[in-house]
């Protein structure tokens, strides 16, 4: 797909930012009303970006998705993804560059304890550690997220989130990181979608790929004990900081990709289809961290399938947490037979993903007004898989730049309406392994070359930059420089 780039590429010299006039931009840069310390930044992960898996260079363990990818040689693997292991200095640059005020990564677990238990990876450990103090050194904050995915393979030999032991063996993983890099991240993430985690037993579409529909809520329960454990962790790590002057005071979150539900007709049966929809794939999570209960139609589930849940689970995995982090793609449309349908004439990404920004100020408010223990929200994904065009003078991607003006200006809507809103990550700061779709669908502010590494930030990511600057000035700036469709 990718033609040799015209740019001479230089080890320091990686990534193209083309010009780009915000008065002619064809999607307005705006001020958006935000509070204070509202913050914007963008999203990666471990395995999708970082390359670098030889487990002799590099100490890092296999993870599960090794196996996966030799399992079907015929897809893209991470391999190489976008070399970011090796890149990491001049990706923090460009980040700088883009104005982007926040960096939300994943650690790898394989990377720090190979085995999943036991041996800690020094070289593994040294890479986060210098890339948070990159990030730092050019004022970029943090969020770093303990679990994208990649779960040890030999965790998976255990039978993975479907064994207890290995909710204990991650609360040791997330002590070791917190203790080496807690004294400058302040904010934690324990888990990134944990239903996606659970499509992965139930499908074959993601690591490890088991097709076994029995196992859905003993793997999200045990994630969500997993999540319970590690916080206590994180706790007393922020704690124990706090005591030696440390600046301790961590945050932490999990993030939930949501999908709201919405009914295909005004009818009752298909409201009744699309709240049990919503509550047996994303509502159930909610539920228990912040109701403390399951709804009834999850409770019959675990019965039937044998999972055995306690009060002290429940105590567990309620315990309070400082944010909760959002990924947010897309909603479903529901018919009262259950069956989730395609909106006729609605306008899809290339994931087959409907575009339909006004679903996400609804969710929020809904969400809002049926959670009292809500804490405060970050949009920490969204984007969209799209064509872009690559031609001399950039990359073009007009439909991106206006899904992401859309999904801001939704997000400030609910803001508005009193959802308490604090900041928004771009999915993904760079084209990246999209899982087992490979490298065909690009969700990047930046393209990346697939043979040469070139970054090269496309409109969108020009755009998002413009935007940032205009949301940063004080608040008597002028409006003047403020494009208008
Ligand atoms: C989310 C994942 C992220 C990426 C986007 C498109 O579910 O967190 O890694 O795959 O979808």
């Amino acid at each position: 797909m990718s033609k040799k780039s015209k740019h001479n590429i230089s080890k320091n010299n990686t990534y193209v930012f083309p010009h780009f006039n915000p008065r002619l931009s064809p999607v307005p840069v705006r001020r958006f009303h935000f509070p204070e310390g509202f913050v914007f930044g963008a999203s990666t992960s471990a395995y999708q970006i970082e390359g670098a898996i030889d487990t002799v260079a590099y100490g890092r363990g296999r993870s599960i998705w090794e196996d996966y990818f030799a399992a079907r040689p015929h897809l893209d693997n991470g391999e190489v993804a976008c070399d970011h292991y090796q890149r990491m200095v001049e990706d923090v640059a460009m980040i700088k560059k883009m104005g982007l005020k926040a960096y939300r990564f994943s650690v790898s677990w394989p990377r720090i304890i190979p085995a999943g238990t036991g041996a800690v990876n020094a070289q593994g450990l040294e890479f986060y550690s210098r890339l948070v103090d990159e990030l730092l050194k050019n004022g970029i904050e943090p969020y770093l997220t303990l679990y994208h995915w990649d779960l040890p393979a030999a965790m998976q030999d255990l039978g993975g989130w479907t064994n207890r032991a290995v909710a204990e063996h991650f609360a040791d993983y997330a002590k070791v990181v917190v203790e080496r890099l807690g004294d400058r991240v302040k904010k934690w993430c324990t888990f990134n979608e944990p239903e996606v985690i659970v499509a992965g037993y139930i499908g074959d579409g993601l690591a490890p790929g088991l097709k076994n529909p029995a196992l859905r809520v003993a793997v999200g329960h045990n994630l969500l004990l997993a999540h319970g454990l590690a916080t206590k962790v994180l706790r007393q790590a922020g704690a124990a900081l706090k005591s030696k002057s440390y600046e301790g005071d961590l945050e932490v979150g999990i993030v939930l990709n949501l999908v709201p539900a919405e009914p295909a007709s005004a009818t009752v049966s298909a409201k009744t289809a699309a709240r049990r929809q919503w509550q047996r794939n994303y509502g159930w999570y909610m539920d228990g961290l912040f109701k403390g209960k399951y709804p009834r139609v999850v409770q019959l589930e675990a019965r039937r399938t044998g999972v055995s849940i306690s009060a002290a689970d429940m105590e567990l995995i309620r315990q309070p947490i400082d944010y909760l982090g959002i990924n947010w793609y897309l909603r479903q449309v529901v018919t009262g037979r259950g069956r989730v349908i395609r909106v006729p004439g609605a306008k899809e990404t290339l994931m087959g993903w409907e575009i339909h920004a006004p679903a996400l100020t609804t969710m929020l408010l809904n969400m809002k007004s049926e959670y009292r223990q809500l804490p405060p929200l970050y949009i920490t994904e969204n984007g969209a898989a799209l064509k872009d065009e690559r031609t001399a003078s950039g990359v073009h991607d007009l439909g991106r730049m206006t899904y992401t003006y859309d999904h801001i200006s939704a997000l400030e809507m609910a803001s508005l309406q009193g959802v308490d809103i604090r900041g928004y990550f771009a999915w993904s700061l760079m084209d990246n392994l999209e899982w087992s779709l490979g490298y065909s669908k690009t969700f990047g502010l930046v393209h990346v070359d697939r043979e040469t590494q070139v970054r090269t930030v496309k409109d969108t990511g020009l755009w998002y930059s413009a935007v940032i600057k205009a949301n940063s000035r004080g608040k008597a700036a002028s409006r003047k420089g403020s494009g208008r469709r």
